[in-house]
């Protein structure tokens, strides 16, 4: 079976074609626009200027995506229709009802998270259930309980900023550019030189918007400048290694606070026999070391590539989910949910 997917969540246009086997996933052919040098110049995303780009990006993604393949080999086209930015949404969305009706073929609406979930099964087919999910993007932090396929429950979410989130606006403070994630691993230095706290939040639940307010505190004491000191100003106060510093310490934090819930995680659900790791901050190489360190074999993480948003782990979740025996969905009808949980 052949799926055509298509992604426009946030600031990324893209569309793969992956072919499932049975357990076994391809990828056909995979493309990926980001929109991150537009935004690295506002330092954020911007939602009305993200739809924009995703419209003028579309045609040339899906052309680029189906070279070599005809439309007669697809079997089924799947989209990201919630959660994400209400205009991105809405693109992907129109494209892929429009293609299903014009193409008359069944039509599958993807949770966002789902997706990032399933970019593990891009790597590998035997992850062993139950299984953890940790779900660590620039929207959501998740940990997310799965007794077979297509089985979530969350058990535990943060609270306020997520952890993507987190690390975009530390590089902000730090003068560094947006995505801060990449930002912040490339020029963290090897010192963990000031001591950051670590929030205390019930269950498996998380909060990190503490740990922003702490590293700005920790700039302004580093500086010697008062607490009204605006945030926005600090970075042409900062030096080369403040800045690496700073970063280290922050990332080293922000990655212990998530291996010490999923060690809470698994003294609560000692059945699980998987960690699965995704979300754009699992790219982050600092973390892979320190979970592969303490959850050996049992962790998994999606193929760096695969860690941010793309397409083809759409057609990977929908795959599982055809299999699983999920309804089409009509293309007259299907609409965009900005905000939704997993189901
Ligand atoms: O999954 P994603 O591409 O989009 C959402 O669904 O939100 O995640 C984007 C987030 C951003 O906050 C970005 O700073 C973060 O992932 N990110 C990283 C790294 N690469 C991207 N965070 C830490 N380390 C990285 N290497
Ligand atoms: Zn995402």
């Amino acid at each position: 079976m052949k799926i055509l997917a298509i992604e426009t969540s946030c600031d990324e246009t893209a569309a793969a074609v992956v072919e499932g086997v049975d357990e076994d996933l391809k990828i056909l052919s995979n493309v990926v626009v980001s929109q991150v040098d537009i935004f690295a110049a506002y330092g954020g995303v911007i939602p009305e200027v993200a739809a924009r780009s995703h419209l003028e990006a579309m045609m040339p993604v899906l052309d680029k995506t189906m070279e070599g393949i005809s439309w007669n080999e697809i079997d089924a086209i799947a989209v990201t229709h919630t959660p994400g930015l209400l205009g991105s949404l809405l693109i992907g969305t129109l494209t892929a009802r429009q293609l299903a009706i014009l193409h008359n073929k069944p039509l599958y609406a993807i949770h966002h998270l789902k997706s990032h979930i399933y970019a593990n099964w891009l790597e590998s087919n035997n992850i062993a259930f139950p299984l953890l999910a940790l779900v660590i993007s620039g929207g959501h932090t998740q940990i997310i309980y799965m007794k077979g396929h297509n089985q979530f429950e969350i058990v535990g979410t943060t609270r306020d900023d997520a952890v993507g989130e987190c690390f975009d606006k530390v590089a902000k403070i730090l003068g560094l550019p947006y995505p801060g994630g990449p930002s912040i691993a490339k020029v963290a230095s090897k010192n963990n030189k000031y001591k950051l706290p670590h929030p205390r939040v019930e269950g498996l639940d998380f909060s990190f918007s503490g740990l922003k307010t702490a590293v700005l505190r920790a700039v302004q004491k580093e500086l010697g400048l008062p607490i009204s000191h605006p945030s926005h100003d600090l970075k042409n106060y900062l030096n080369k290694q403040q800045v690496a510093d700073f970063a280290a310490s922050f990332q080293r934090t922000a990655i212990e606070i998530l291996a010490e819930k999923m060690e809470q995680a698994l003294t609560k659900f000692p059945e699980a026999k998987s960690i699965v790791v995704s979300g754009g901050v699992s790219a982050n190489e600092e973390l892979r070391k320190v979970f592969k360190e303490k959850f050996g074999d049992k962790v998994y993480f999606p193929e760096p590539k695969f860690a941010g948003d793309n397409a083809a782990m759409v057609g990977a979740a929908a795959y599982y989910e055809i299999l699983a025996g999920a309804k089409s969905v009509d293309p007259c009808y299907l609409d965009i949910m900005p905000r939704s949980k997993i189901n």
